[in-house]
């Protein structure tokens, strides 16, 4: 069975402003038969890199609707979830750079001004080329990643009979107003929450 890729963002980037994923964590339980590569790029590195090429980049990309996902209307009509507008850098309260991006254009819209247009242009000029600030890596089995939620994306990949692709997820999100410290929680992979997405049982410490 082949999976396609999924291109650059971060995660969680259509998620309300108060629900932001500030860290996000993989373990690879088994890794596929083929394919599945990450590339990664700190968004603090593509934040200097734009603030370097122009300043004013930084400005239309930290405006409050630099980034609208559009409202999800079920078929009864009902607002599934809101519109979400927002930034794409913002500062947190701690100090700390959260970037919420996705490279998509689809079901994506972005702020409609000659300066966002050329700043998201060079955003996507810098992590399509290549760059030693760019790292590239296949997770194997056993192995994970700790981050900030930095900019990601991951090669399609192919499950055989004896190779199922099978990560554990951990992410992580504080109010805006919490301790930095409290970014941080226990995890136990071996319990999922309930409902139709299951992710890892995380409590706050
Ligand atoms: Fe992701």
């Amino acid at each position: 069975m082949f999976v396609v890729a999924i291109n650059w963002h971060t995660d969680g980037y259509h998620n309300a402003a108060n629900r932001q994923i500030h860290a996000l964590n993989l373990h690879v339980v088994m890794q596929a038969a083929s394919g599945g590569e990450n590339q990664l790029m700190d968004h603090e590195i593509a934040y200097i890199l734009l603030r370097e090429k122009n300043p004013d980049y930084i400005r239309a990309l930290m405006a409050p609707k630099a980034m609208t996902i559009p409202a999800r209307i079920d078929e009864g009509g009902t607002v599934a979830r809101p519109e979400e507008p927002g930034a794409v850098f913002a500062i947190m309260p701690s100090g700390d750079l959260h970037m919420r991006y996705t490279i998509r254009v689809n079901n994506v819209i972005w702020a409609d001004d000659p300066l966002s247009r050329e700043a998201l242009a060079c955003l996507q000029e810098i992590l399509n080329n290549p760059s030693p600030y760019i790292y590239r890596g296949r997770l194997e089995s056993g192995m994970g990643l700790v981050s900030n939620n930095v900019l990601h994306d991951r090669a399609g990949f192919t499950d055989d009979a004896t190779h199922k692709r099978h990560y554990y997820r951990a992410r992580y999100s504080t109010a805006w107003k919490a301790p930095a410290s409290r970014i941080f929680t226990r995890c136990d992979p071996s319990q999922t929450t309930r409902g139709a997405t299951r992710r890892p049982l995380c409590v706050t410490t």
